[in-house]
């Protein structure tokens, strides 16, 4: 398999665990010169098949990020193992900011978000603020609250479960209010730092909300566990709601 493929406006760079440190160094500086003859947005460096995520890889992969940003392309790492994450995030590595998904298909959403969707997201102060009206606005929110998470520092296993949360909220609001919106904020106290997730809605409000807080309970023939699945995954959890006005979930997060 090529480990350089060019597609689009995207280079996908493949790592192979029989990469050498020598064939690592090889394949970062054979990308930037792909990026910088083809001018592309994004860098995507799938590790699927990489069973070793060391310093040295760590470090090849940072280089890739920050070379790529210098000629004003994103990175973005998919398809990392859940053990191969674990073992990094025990050994103190990250790829400090590179936003990590899924796979490739996830890692082209994000970047297409990040590069045509931008104006359509507020930012200032820390804040984005994510519109929902669409399925596709799920996907958008979490891939955020995702990006957001990491280059918070939070710890792999903790960026997807702030994922998971704001996937269950932003699909609530679609469900049940048709249109509301996701915002996500860094907050910071003393030393400590987190991410605050709030979905904000004027729908139809929830009737009794200490019922809907329950595992099971569901109006839609759902699970009925979004809501208390939300409110285990955070450490704070606040829901204010109307009927006939509309339904606030806050939520924090604070990094471990
Ligand atoms: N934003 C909202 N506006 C109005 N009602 C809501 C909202 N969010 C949740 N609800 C109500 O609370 C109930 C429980 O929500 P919860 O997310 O826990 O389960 P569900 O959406 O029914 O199923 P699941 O999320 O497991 O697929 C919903 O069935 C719905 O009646
Ligand atoms: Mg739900």
């Amino acid at each position: 398999m090529e480990a350089i493929l060019k597609q689009g406006r995207y280079v996908i760079a493949t790592l192979q665990p029989s990469f050498s440190d020598d064939e690592l160094r090889g394949l970062c500086d054979a990308l930037v010169a792909q990026v910088v003859q083809h001018r592309v947005r994004g860098v995507i460096v799938d590790v699927t098949a990489v069973d070793v995520m060391d310093s040295c890889a760590t470090r090849t992969v940072r280089d890739i990020g920050r070379m790529a940003r210098e000629c004003g392309a994103d990175t973005i790492v998919c398809g990392m193992r859940h053990d191969v994450a674990f073992a990094m995030d025990q050994l103190g590595l990250s790829f400090d900011g590179i936003a990590t998904v899924a796979d490739r298909y996830e890692g082209v959403l994000l970047l297409e978000s990040r590069a045509s969707e931008r104006g359509a997201v507020a930012m200032g102060d820390g804040k984005v603020c994510v519109p929902i009206a669409r399925s596709e606005d799920i996907v958008r929110a979490r891939q955020l609250g995702r990006t957001m998470a990491g280059e918070l520092g939070f710890s792999p296993r903790d960026v997807t479960l702030i994922a998971t949360a704001i996937s269950e909220l932003a699909r609530n609001i679609l469900q049940y209010a048709g249109e509301g919106e996701i915002e996500l904020s860094a907050i910071a106290s003393g030393q400590e730092q987190g991410l605050a997730v709030v979905a904000t809605d004027r729908g139809p409000g929830i009737e009794n909300v200490q019922r809907a807080l329950q595992r099971g309970y569901s109006t839609s023939g759902g699970l009925g566990l979004g809501l208390p699945g939300v409110r285990q995954l955070v450490d704070d959890f606040r829901i204010e709601s109307t009927p006939g006005r509309g339904t606030t979930v806050s939520t924090q997060k604070w990094r471990r």
